[in-house]
């Protein structure tokens, strides 16, 4: 019997992944470079937890007499509707250990998944990443696989493979389509990202079947992959290197909107941003534009929330900024996330250049940093599952 329990972080792409060569190996298109968000800040703030946690529980005595798991363990793995892909990648990290040690007592482990993200889910950013990304590690652990598992996260979901890392991460789409981390989170420690969540009901819609509909339709995004991105990497890892701000923005922003060009372009087409992402986006630029630099940069997924990169010192007077221009409804208690700052009034001569939205646009920002990639937790209160391998939350107090 053993209870791993692991967190694994959210990534958020600052040159985009957008479309594959190969649907089935999920080989991408063009590299994508990205950063890892921090899980700590699960510690500082328990609202909001920038990460995934999963535990499994290995129990080899739970079989009955046909040697099947018993009854209670599959009444808990119906509850959270087991997927295909959760079996399927069990299966393929299993086949790496495979390699080690072809006898695999292993293979016959029953192993109970119990997962939850602590990524707010109506922030909507990348939590499937993170969950493949932790599902895969967790297995890992457990199974004691040792080397490369990004090429097995990325069959769960093309840009969990970013996952598998903390800091700046590159996933490449040549030779064996691996990611790589490109420096880690202690790089450039005065980096943060504030995530500005939109209120917004429309449906979410997939971005498997959005970025297949690109290639399949999209006579600009070959031209993205071939001639702009190959570039745009090289830019960007010299920026990260460098710590270039200035340039980290612009590629940053242009490599945004570019990606929105793209959706646009594909019919029918798919629309991610809505009205008050193109008022964030209008923010940034005056915000720029009133300091005379490149202070603050957007990125947007697939999805209306934005996720602003800047320095330290520039997230009180941004954030100011943001609540001009976004007024928020009631005393923002639960409006401010994750790392604390402090608060500051707009400045007068930015306030002459906008004009106040309506309120309530805004759901809730999140304060965060880069951080470190996929770990064990040790603490058994940080696991999911209780000793006897019951999931804590159903609340099952074991005989
Ligand atoms: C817009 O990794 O969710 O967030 O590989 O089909 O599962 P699949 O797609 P997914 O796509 C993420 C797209 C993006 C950009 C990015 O993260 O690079």
């Amino acid at each position: 019997m053993k209870i791993v329990t692991c967190v694994a972080p959210v990534n958020i792409a600052v040159i985009k992944y957008w479309g594959k060569s190969n649907d089935e190996l999920i080989i991408p298109l063009n590299d994508s470079i990205s950063a890892s968000l921090s899980t700590d800040v699960v510690r500082a703030d328990p609202t909001v937890q920038g990460s995934f946690l999963l535990s499994l529980f290995l129990d080899v005595r739970q079989n009955d007499d046909n040697g099947e798991p018993v009854v209670e363990r599959e009444r808990v793995l119906a509850q959270r509707g087991e997927t295909g892909h959760e079996l399927a990648t069990a299966r393929a990290v299993l086949k790496k250990r495979e390699r080690a040690d072809p006898s695999l007592p292993e293979a016959s482990w029953n192993v109970v998944i119990c997962s939850e993200n602590n990524f707010p889910t109506a922030a909507g950013l990348a939590s499937s990443a993170a969950g493949f990304a932790c599902l895969v590690y967790a297995l890992a652990v457990l199974y004691g696989v040792e080397g490369e598992i990004s090429d097995v996260a990325r069959q769960g979901s093309g840009s969990a493979c970013r996952s598998m890392y903390g800091g700046w991460v590159r996933w490449h789409c040549q030779g064996d389509s691996i990611a790589r981390q490109l420096k880690g989170p202690a790089h450039w420690p005065e980096m943060r990202v504030l995530i500005l969540v939109v209120n917004d009901a429309t449906k979410k819609h997939s971005s498997t079947l959005g970025m297949k509909r690109s290639v399949d339709t999209s006579s600009l995004i070959g031209y993205r992959a071939e001639k702009v991105v190959p570039d745009r990497i090289r830019d960007m890892e010299g920026a990260i290197f460098a710590k270039d701000f200035e340039t980290f923005a612009e590629l940053t922003m242009r490599d945004s909107n570019q990606f929105h060009a793209i959706c646009l372009d594909t019919y029918p087409p798919c629309v991610y941003m809505n009205d008050t992402s193109h008022a964030i986006v209008d923010l940034v630029h005056r915000y720029n534009e009133f300091r005379g630099r490149n202070a603050a940069c957007y990125t947007f997924d697939a999805g209306p929330n934005a996720c602003v990169f800047l320095l330290e010192q520039e997230v009180s007077s941004f954030a100011g900024a943001v609540d001009y221009a976004f007024p928020r409804v009631g005393d923002g208690a639960d409006y401010y996330k994750g790392l604390g700052f402090e608060r500051v009034p707009i400045e007068g001569g930015l306030a002459e250049t906008l004009t106040p939205a309506e309120q309530g646009k805004l759901k809730y920002m999140i304060h965060t940093e880069v951080g470190e990639g996929p770990r064990v937790l040790e603490n058994s209160d940080d696991h999911l599952l209780t000793v006897d391998g019951l999931p804590k939350a159903l609340g099952l107090v074991p005989a």
